[in-house]
């Protein structure tokens, strides 16, 4: 059902969500983000979920995500939370995956205090900066393309376009 999908991965930080909804409205396509996704049907924050239920519940959160958008979404602009692919199956059924790749002391430029404290997994910088490396190489081997995303947000929905195109 799903091919035409295109599923945003990236690390935390990294602009899924700002140039998914701008990439889905020029393609005029719905767009969802799987962390909006597990929020309103949680009724709380992923750092409530976090906090009062652990992570190994939220990977199973973003697995039953997966398999939802697997059967019922196509045609839509998808962001990903920056773990999804990497703790869960099948996310590469569910559409085109594209790598949105920004360097570490990029992504810590682009975050205001706010947008850290919602994160969990950046409480501890260093710790933040190992997964980053760890994930990198994932999120490579695993997308059908990589854009280098260190750049504007027009210019990097004009790299989208034509990567998709
Ligand atoms: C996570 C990334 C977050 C969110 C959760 C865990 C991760 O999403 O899903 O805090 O493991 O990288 P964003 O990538 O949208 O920040």
């Amino acid at each position: 059902m799903s091919a035409t999908n295109i599923v945003l991965i990236g690390f935390m930080g990294s602009g899924k969500s700002s140039v998914g909804r701008t990439f889905a409205k020029q393609r005029q396509s719905y767009f969802l983000d799987t962390d909006a996704m597990i929020e309103s049907s949680e009724g709380r924050r992923i750092d409530e979920i976090f906090q009062n239920d652990g992570e190994e519940y939220f990977r199973k959160l973003e697995e039953n995500t997966v398999n939802w958008l697997k059967s019922n979404v196509q045609s839509s602009v998808i962001s990903t939370g920056g773990g999804m692919l990497v703790y869960c199956e099948g996310l590469q059924e569910v559409g085109t995956i594209v790598y949105l790749k920004v360097p570490f002391a990029s992504i810590m430029n682009r975050m205001s205090p706010e947008e850290l404290k919602k994160r969990p997994l950046f409480k501890d910088r260093e710790k933040a900066e190992s997964i980053y490396n760890e994930r990198n190489k994932i999120y490579e081997s695993r997308a059908d393309i990589v854009i280098d995303a260190d750049a504007s947000l027009e210019e990097v929905g004009l790299r989208l376009s034509q990567a998709i195109a």
